[in-house]
């Protein structure tokens, strides 16, 4: 079965390419090499390479930065799945597509449902619900999958950065008062390619949006702790700093972000059988992965 992979040097697209099932052939695609924004570039490959799903891994991704480059943002975020949801129907391909906890404005007392109302916070949020709609107002045949707090071994993520300052700083302030789920990137790719294959094997899905992240749920600063503790553990750092949890209103940030946006993944769980990933072994596969480098 054919896939296209957009966003082929991110975090997760790095790892859907990585983790490729057999049973498939993947054709992937970074930014310079497809721009989901180019409609009639997007209409080319997609005609010419004819997959039975396109994987959507691209995105734009820089919260902050979303702040002040909006209008890109909402180009890749919101016209990139439109483009994709298009041409998918026009060769009778499905999309797979990745969405984010930050669609959520943050003030429930209990994990996000599928269900539960929509509230973005920030440019970037609002531009990737923007996309999900902008999909599913192309093709009915759309998965797309919410995830949270991404981690892995290609790009930028929390886990590099706290490993940097630590070899740099005596003391890391972080933020003790934002909840939510680490996933790992490798995660999000086993979960993909596990649709793919139910899809592959019973040529329908249950279509829809779903809710996947890593358990359990916990604050940065606690993952902060995680990390420091593992990386000692493990011998990729020899000494730890000093870690002291902050409030939001200390680290002053562009973008707004929710306070709690913890995913209830059950939804997923019960459709697929798709069990959340304990975030903290895929943390140690990551930091043995990067001692390794
Ligand atoms: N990172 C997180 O914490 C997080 C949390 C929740 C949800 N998500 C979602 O998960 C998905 C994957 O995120 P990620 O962490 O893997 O992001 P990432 O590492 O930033 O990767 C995004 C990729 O998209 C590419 N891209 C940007 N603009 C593009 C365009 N116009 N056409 C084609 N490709 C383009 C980027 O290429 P260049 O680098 O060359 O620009 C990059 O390779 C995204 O949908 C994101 O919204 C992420």
């Amino acid at each position: 079965m054919r896939v296209l992979l957009t966003g082929a040097s991110g975090q997760v697209g790095h790892e859907i390419e990585r983790l490729t099932p057999t049973g498939f052939e993947l054709l992937a695609r970074t930014s310079s090499q497809l721009g989901i924004t180019d409609a009639s570039a997007v209409q080319t490959a997609v005609s010419e390479y004819k997959p039975a799903i396109i994987m959507n891994a691209a995105a734009y991704t820089a919260v902050d930065q979303a702040e002040s480059e909006s209008e890109r943002a909402w180009s890749v975020n919101q016209i990139g799945p439109a483009n994709l949801g298009k041409a998918a129907q026009s060769v009778g391909a499905v999309v797979f597509h990745l969405s984010t906890d930050y669609v959520f404005a943050g003030d429930l007392n209990h994990a996000y449902r599928e269900t539960d109302s929509t509230g973005p916070t920030g440019v970037y949020g609002a531009s990737k619900l923007a996309g999900e709609q902008a999909l599913l107002a192309q093709l009915q045949r759309s998965l797309i999958l919410r995830t949270s707090w991404v981690f892995g071994v290609h790009g930028k993520n929390f886990v590099k950065t706290m490993l940097k300052l630590s070899n740099e700083r005596e003391e890391l302030r972080v933020v003790a008062d934002q909840r939510g789920c680490p996933t790992s990137a490798a995660s999000i790719a086993n979960c993909l390619w596990e649709l793919a294959v139910r899809y592959q094997k019973a040529g329908d899905l249950q279509w829809g949006t779903y809710h996947f992240a890593g358990s359990p749920a916990c604050t940065w600063h606690d993952f902060a702790q995680e990390i420091l503790n593992r990386a000692l553990q493990s011998g990729l750092l020899d000494k730890l700093p000093a870690l002291r949890p902050i409030t939001t209103q200390d680290y002053p940030t562009p973008a707004q972000r929710p306070a709690f946006s913890v995913l209830d993944c059950s939804l997923i769980q019960n459709t697929f059988g798709i069990c959340q990933p304990d975030w903290r072994v895929d943390l140690d596969k990551l930091l043995e992965e990067l001692r390794q480098d």
